[in-house]
């Protein structure tokens, strides 16, 4: 053999070696931790071990001061650090020095389309939890957009299990690298707030497996997840806090959590059916008396009755333990300090609007508007004044600063421009926590203030009308009545675009709303969400250009209420108690896809002020096995003038198949930022695994052999280049 030969042999030995000492180090960290924990349960009493598993408090749990164990502090919630609460009512503690950061809510941030944001929040969250000195930051809220309606749904992500994990899983290691555990929620099936806390649902293992887990699973399994919040509703039956098989079979043993399952806020039913079916600890129950709660001294006697054995006390506290001990609970010196309110932060909020914003209509190029060459605009609705980040309940957030629409326009405009702001609709409702909104009818016609706004619009050389919804309708514990634009904004919306050509319309909104009654009236509108602190910064970056909008929608918009699947079939929200998931894996645009039912605007859509060009998509193979991994190359050119980022989006559909599959399913994306002018090759890959779906007889996945169609496009619906593979 050749000295080469050798010398290649020993290096190789090396690394090996190298490689098992590591292995051996970090199995080893893993074990020393696991003593320290059963170390600490010897040292405990009964009493000490059940105080670990329940509040004390709103938002506080136990510790054990002699043995080094600090009292727990959670905190809402998934878009920023939520004030200071009293410790036992749910009205505000009134600190001077609680305010903080407030992004855009989930719908945002999914509409995005772009992980490295969730990445940034996650950060940013981490440290200002860090700073507040919180443990765990009950978020993120990931369940799926089942109805346009759910009261939630600005809180959440999107319809699409993928997009969802894609989001969830960077938002969650980031907060973790912060040393705050995340609590991913609500597991499972929170998908409407109506009858939130009674409601039965019912859906297939299909729909389980395909839609309703997948971003559990991904926050579980990738991200990495410190805690999971039990959602209010039944489950098959069974709370969700204390499901046997949710949180046993499922969540324990086939996600391998080792984590913290607490209730949601008063969700635990029970003492020995939930602390048997795995939920670790109570929060929120309406007892005052905390030692006379479930997880209290009911808990204690469920041992000494041999009706709880200890060993499930025990696994309890383990998962306490082993989340304080990963956060550094327990180490205080070497814990993150945090910071709070930094530029940095709000740099980060800044982006995760101004990347946000959905283009849906731009008739005749009206955006962006060139502010240098207008004299004078409308500034129209109650939108362009109201701030938004204290509403919505759990996840409200006192912001350090919210900047409105019209603050920013007049800050970064005001100087050379006539800005004419009217009032042009008002808020007609009220909320009232679990009840129905204050006011029924929403939908009054304020003709007097039309008409003033009418009169500004003409006089103008644009209107832009900022409407919407609030959290009024967009909030935690009530759904919104309908899907309409409340308030008589239809009406208003189409007189100014009578009175002015040039009307811009920009829809602040966290959940789906008809859009059919302006459309067709308004050259160009834009979805810019619930924006957080920088709202307005952002929005009129967008409508000036400074921005390119680079946003898709997150969810499918019908063009009314019924188009939608659960609202097609009557199953929502449910009779008697119980809502049956009867479109079972046809949600969002898997039902409006394979229905052919054509939507206001489909899933993934979003316009630019340049333009794209995908082309060249192409597979490293054309057969794959059922182990292998698809590499999938393409080309995303800017063919316009402006900078900008397009969505490249896979969908994949399996044309011949033993069970109805959805028309295409999202499989894949990226989102690519281009000088004008510029191309990029992009690659991306699809385990074939991934193209299965749920077979319930045989309780597993399955990949039918045969063809599969590969779809490149920039929406559900706008597919520019299609591909057949085969798989073996
Ligand atoms: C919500 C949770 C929230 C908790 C604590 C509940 O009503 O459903 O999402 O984290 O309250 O505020």
């Amino acid at each position: 053999m050749n000295k080469k030969i050798l010398k290649f042999f020993a290096l190789l030995l090396l690394m090996i070696a190298t490689i098992q000492t590591q292995a051996q180090k970090s199995i080893s960290k893993e074990d020393i931790q696991e003593q320290k924990i059963q170390k600490l349960i010897k040292k405990m009493t009964l009493q000490e071990k059940v105080s670990l598993l329940h509040g004390n408090s709103k938002f506080y749990v136990s510790g054990i001061k002699r043995l080094g164990i600090p009292e727990w502090a959670l905190s809402d919630g998934p878009h920023g650090v939520r004030a200071e609460m009293n410790r036992h009512d749910w009205n505000y503690a009134g600190w001077t020095n609680d305010s903080s950061t407030c992004f855009p809510p989930g719908t945002a941030l999914a509409a995005s389309w772009n992980p490295k944001l969730a990445y940034e929040r996650g950060l940013v969250l981490g440290e200002e939890a860090r700073y507040r000195k919180k443990d765990v930051l009950l978020g993120p809220g990931i369940n799926i957009i089942r109805t346009p309606l759910c009261g939630r749904n600005f809180e959440y992500l999107s319809e699409d299990p993928f997009l969802i994990s894609a989001m969830a899983v960077p938002y969650i290691k980031a907060l973790q690298s912060k040393d705050v555990a995340a609590s991913v929620k609500h597991y499972l099936a929170n998908n409407q707030e109506d009858h939130r806390t009674t409601v039965d649902v019912a859906m297939s293992e299909r729909a389980l497996r395909e839609i309703y887990l997948p971003g559990f699973k991904a926050a579980v399994t990738e991200g990495g997840s410190y805690t999971v919040m039990t959602a209010y509703n039944k489950f098959r039956g069974d709370w969700c806090s204390e499901n046997e098989y949710l949180d046993r079979e499922i969540l324990r043993k086939e996600l391998g959590f080792k984590g913290v399952l607490m209730s949601d806020w008063g969700g635990t039913h029970s003492t020995v059916k939930a602390a048997l079916a795995g939920l670790d600890l109570e929060m929120g129950t309406d007892i005052k008396d905390y030692n006379e709660w479930y997880f209290a001294n009911p808990l204690i006697k469920a041992v000494q009755e041999g009706k709880v054995p200890i060993s499930v006390i025990d696994e309890k506290v383990a998962n306490i333990l082993r989340v304080m001990i990963k956060t550094k609970v327990l180490d205080s010196k070497t814990r993150e300090k945090g910071s709070m309110n930094t530029p940095e932060h709000q740099k980060a909020a800044y982006n995760s609007a101004a990347e946000a914003a959905v283009l849906l209509q731009n008739n005749g190029n009206l955006l962006p508007l060139d502010f240098s060459k207008i004299k004078s605009i409308a500034v129209i609705g109650d939108n362009a004044t109201r701030k938004h980040c204290g509403g919505g309940l759990s996840s409200e957030i006192k912001a350090l600063y919210e900047i409105t629409p019209l603050e920013a326009l007049t800050h970064k405009f005001g100087k050379n421009i006539t800005i004419n702001f009217v009032q042009g609709y008002e808020k007609q409702s009220t909320f009232q926590e679990g009840g129905n909104i204050g006011q029924s009818n929403t939908d009054k016609v304020d003709w007097k203030l039309i008409d003033e706004a009418v009169a500004v619009a003409k006089k103008s050389d644009v209107a832009i009308v900022f409407g919407g919804l609030n959290h009024d309708f967009d909030t935690e514990s009530y759904d919104k009545p309908h899907m309409r634009l409340p308030y008589g904004q239809v009406t208003l919306i189409q007189e100014i675009a009578k009175a002015n050509p040039n009307t811009v319309v920009v829809i602040i909104a966290g959940s789906p709303v008809e859009l059919a009654g302006i459309v067709h009236r308004v050259p160009a509108i834009l979805w810019a969400w619930y924006g957080g602190m920088e709202a307005g910064n952002a929005v009129v970056d967008v409508l000036s250009g400074k921005v390119n909008p680079s946003g898709k929608m997150p969810f499918t918009l019908p063009v009314s209420l019924e188009q939608s699947p659960a609202h097609a079939l009557g199953n929502y929200p449910g009779r008697n108690l119980k809502v049956n998931y009867e479109e079972d894996i046809l949600v969002g645009y898997r039902w409006f896809d394979t229905k052919n039912v054509v939507p206001q605007f489909p899933f993934g859509y979003g316009l630019s002020y340049t333009s794209f060009n995908l082309d060249n998509l192409s597979t490293d193979k054309k057969v794959y096995g059922k182990k292998d991994i698809i590499h999938v190359k393409f080309t995303v050119t800017n063919t316009g003038l402006r900078y900008g980022a397009e969505v490249a989006q896979i969908y994949v559909s399996d044309p011949v198949c033993s069970v109805l599959r959805p028309a295409k399913e999202l499989k894949a994306f990226e989102k690519v930022f281009l000088q004008p002018g510029e191309s990029k090759n992009i690659e991306l890959s699809i385990k074939v695994a991934d193209l299965a779906f749920y077979d319930e007889a045989k309780k597993g996945w399955v990949v039918e052999p045969g063809e599969f169609i590969l779809e490149l496009g920039n929406s559900s619906r706008d597919i520019s280049k299609t591909l057949t593979i085969n798989v073996q």
